[in-house]
């Protein structure tokens, strides 16, 4: 089949749409079109490549995922080595000095020559990588292995969004370009509340996370990862030669990579020192890690000149900061209460001036941790403090354990042992008394006394109070304490009912209880501005996104990117606390557990009368909207039958029970002997699963909840493709489709797909070991396809 030029102008221009709103959206964070209609073209040149094989290149959007996975990665020499840079010593600011000093010796300058120019960059934390263009397009990515050969990553680096697959502008011939993959801060936590969510492993930091994804032989699990990339450099290069390191760097940003803005052109060492100090006060609020910051000699001919020394460059250096840790000495262990009960072991510190901060308490995470780390009061620790992290225990000094003597077994010996013993968890929790569990696997040991404890109430209340839930303006800590344990507030809602009055009696009986009598009272005044003002805070509090509520409710794994996937898909609170969890686990990242987790919340009587309070109280979503038009593929019976959790239930068998039992209502009403077709141990399992109690009751409400979404769906967009209105049936196997590829295709067209052959049927596409449904075909006069015959169709 020869290509239309039309299908061949069409291709290239979404290529061009595709590369733009690409890179508007990954590298500068920009876009200009929503993701729907991304997605919408990029579907379309999916369809486009999949009916023309020929037409995919390696520069096509669509080639960012998939690829198999590989039984290893294959070697790549090096053309230009990926070197390694030197590490000043010094982490003083006078460091910066030294590199200098030593650039002008090398070059043999003396007090009366001008300064030397200078581009003072970040230390990106991360993994080096080595880009191949040719002719503009990527062609190959290497890992830096021992700088000479490195790994073929290129499947992997493809699936990174912010790296251009084809060069804008002029690119040179070759240009290999070298720089940093590395994970922000942000989309590390988020990965990682997914990874626990799913019960799968957790990442120890970013730097891993990225190195590990980039070496991950499966590219579809590194496509999952959230990777992001700087340009700092180049390897080999062909029919190009920028003057300076500055032009450089100007000239990648020209072609596209993303270049960190976070970099100076600067003169001499005191520049460098300037831009040291500026770079160690932003440190901690940059959305990634660094390491330091570089210092390069800008001018190329310049960098020549001074060459290498024992493979590392003498134009360039590497300069930390001063450590976040620090010593100080454990006064007290102390435990605290969280929202969900979790008990957290604490040490009180002799404060210590660290990161920026006095630290004077440092979390010690939980009861294994003391254990391994074997913290005791007296001793000397190691304390660290990275950006706005925690402050957390990394160490005990042993050497330094406050240490006595007591009589041994005959009066001559002494048997020397430390003074304080091993810390141990309190079996009952400080604050209520209640129980503390720690269950089976679990490092968590909790309070059981839930609500009824007051510390997870205040811990309840602050956080639903937070920035990123409602964000209550003004509810310190101070208050919140107050008003729980004088009893104003029980739940969230009784926020939204406190009086003026209210607050200020708070006030005059916790000063009482504290023995402190205000100047204002002194001076015979009540003050009562910031009653007001948080009053008025509350109140601003009432209609959040929908996103920010689910957030606030304190459900257990559901953080800030699982309450936004729900309120996105559902858009509506009062369809997410009917929703049972089948249905839930049917979402993006949703897994088993967060699922399970969000039906209980919402089974639980207690929590429903704290919600329905909370919207009786005035409490609304500001954004409520009709589900997702996405839901659509998802509420297929035989998808929501295969996350039922039914053992043996594969999604295949599944798809089997979705003919028999064409609804959950059905099947809920199934005696399991009716229920044929299926192999008598999957019949087994089901009707085990179905016997347990529940269960009949949860499919009815499955069923209703699914009819309602189903119900509330927006009408589908009238779709313009050739198969606009169509409705065809695929049976067999087709010569080189799979039964999704097609599926897609005919979707893409504006096709329906349907499992059953009727007199609505436009076409029966059927391939190897077509079976009744062709039969039927035949039978009702539908018309029949082969695959051929089916490209045919999609092209028009
Ligand atoms: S320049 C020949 N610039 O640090 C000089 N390296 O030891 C090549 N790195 O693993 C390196 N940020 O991946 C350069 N702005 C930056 C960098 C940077 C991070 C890494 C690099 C390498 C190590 C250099």
């Amino acid at each position: 089949m020869t290509i239309s030029d039309s299908v061949l102008a069409r291709a290239a221009e979404l290529r061009a749409l595709l590369h733009r709103y690409g890179h508007e959206y990954y590298v500068l964070d920009a876009p200009t079109v929503p993701d729907a209609e991304y997605d919408r073209l990029f579907r379309e040149l999916e369809a486009i490549e999949l009916a023309h094989p020929e037409l995919k290149a390696a520069d096509s959007p669509t080639q960012r995922v998939g690829g198999q996975p590989l039984p290893q990665f294959e070697p790549v020499r090096h053309a230009v080595p990926m070197l390694s840079i030197r590490t000043e010593t010094d982490v003083s600011a006078a460091g910066a000095l030294a590199f200098d000093a030593s650039v002008r010796k090398e070059l043999a300058l003396g007090d009366g020559d001008a300064p030397v120019d200078y581009v003072a960059e970040l230390k990106f934390d991360g993994l080096a990588i080595s880009l191949r263009y040719e002719a503009g397009v990527l062609v190959r990515a290497a890992t830096r292995g021992d700088g000479m050969t490195g790994e073929d990553v290129t499947q992997n680096i493809r699936t990174i969004g912010q790296i251009p697959l084809r060069l804008h502008g002029d690119a040179p011939p070759l240009l290999e370009v070298r720089g940093e993959v590395y994970m922000r801060r942000d989309d590390f936590d988020a990965m990682n509340e997914k990874q626990e969510a799913a019960g799968a492993k957790t990442f120890v930091n970013p730097r891993n996370a990225a190195a590990g994804a980039v070496r991950q032989l499966d590219p579809a699990i590194a496509a999952m990862r959230p990777l992001s990339f700087f340009a700092y450099g180049v390897g080999e290069v062909d029919g190009w030669q920028p003057a300076a390191h500055s032009d450089l760097l100007d000239a990648l940003q020209g072609f596209g990579l993303p270049v960190c803005a976070e970099r100076v052109r600067t003169r001499g060492g005191a520049g460098l020192v300037a831009f040291h100090d500026r770079v160690a006060a932003l440190r901690a609020d940059l959305p990634f890690d660094i390491d330091g910051v570089v210092y390069k000699v800008d001018s190329l001919a310049l960098q020549q000149e001074l060459g290498f020394r024992s493979r590392e460059p003498r134009w360039a250096v590497a300069h930390k900061f001063p450590a976040q840790e620090a010593l100080t000495t454990v006064e007290a262990i102390d435990v605290q209460v969280g929202r969900t009960g979790a008990i957290t072991p604490v040490a009180r510190l002799v404060p210590v001036f660290v990161g920026g901060v006095t630290v004077t308490n440092a979390t010690l995470h939980n009861e294994d941790e003391v254990r391994r780390k074997d913290v005791r009061v007296g001793d000397t620790v190691i304390v660290r403090r990275a950006g706005d992290v925690i402050p957390e225990v990394v160490g005990v000094v042993q050497a330094e354990r406050p240490m006595v003597e007591r009589p041994g077994a005959d009066m001559f010996d002494t048997v020397r042992e430390p003074k304080y013993a091993p810390f141990e968890l309190p079996k009952a929790c400080p604050v209520c008394g209640s129980h503390v569990v720690r269950e089976e696997g679990e490092a968590i040991a909790r309070c059981s006394g839930g609500l009824f404890c007051s510390a997870q109430r205040k811990e309840a209340i602050r956080h639903f109070a937070g920035r990123r839930m409602m964000d209550i303006d003004g509810l310190g800590e101070r208050y919140i304490d107050n008003l729980v344990d004088l009893d104003y507030v029980h739940g969230v809602a009784d926020l939204y009912r406190l009086t003026l009055a209210d607050m200020l009696e708070m006030k005059r009986r916790a000063d009482e209880r504290d023995s402190v009598v205000p100047e204002t009272v002194k001076a015979g005044q009540i003050a009562s501005k910031w009653a007001e003002n948080l009053i008025a805070g509350i109140a601003a509090s009432k209609r959040p996104p929908l996103a920010r509520l689910l957030f606030a409710l304190g459900i257990r794994h559901v953080g800030e990117s699982t309450a936004k996937t729900l309120a996105d898909w559902f858009g509506d609170l009062a369809l997410i606390r009917k929703a049972p969890a089948p249905l839930l686990r049917v979402l993006p990242d949703v897994g088993a557990t967060v699922a399970d987790s969000i039906a209980d919340f919402f089974a639980e009587p207690k929590n429903q009368q704290a919600l329905d309070a909370l919207l009786g109280a005035g409490v609304a979503a500001a954004d409520t909207h009709p589900p997702s038009a996405e839901w659509r593929d998802r509420l297929a019976v035989a998808e929501l039958y295969a996350v039922l959790g039914v053992p043996k239930l594969t999604p295949l068998r599944a798809r089997q029970l979705a003919e028999v039992a064409p609804t959950p209502a059905v099947l809920a009403a199934a005696g399991v002997a009716s229920l044929g077709g299926l192999p008598a141990d999957v019949l087994a399992s089901l009707q085990a699963w179905l016997a347990v109690d529940g269960r009949r009751a949860m499919l009815n409400e499955l069923d209703a909840q699914r009819e309602v979404l189903l119900a509330s769906l927006p009408a589908q967009a009238e779709a313009a493709g050739v198969l606009a209105g169509k409705t065809l049936v695929l049976t067999g196997t087709l010569q080189t489709l799979s039964r999704d590829q097609a599926q897609a295709l005919i979707e893409a067209a504006g096709g329906k797909v349907s499992g059953s052959v009727s007199k609505k049927t436009d076409y029966v596409v059927a391939g190897d070991a077509a079976g009744s449904k062709l039969a039927k075909a035949a039978s009702l006069g539908v018309a029949v396809l082969d695959e051929a015959g089916l490209r045919a169709l999609l092209a028009g």
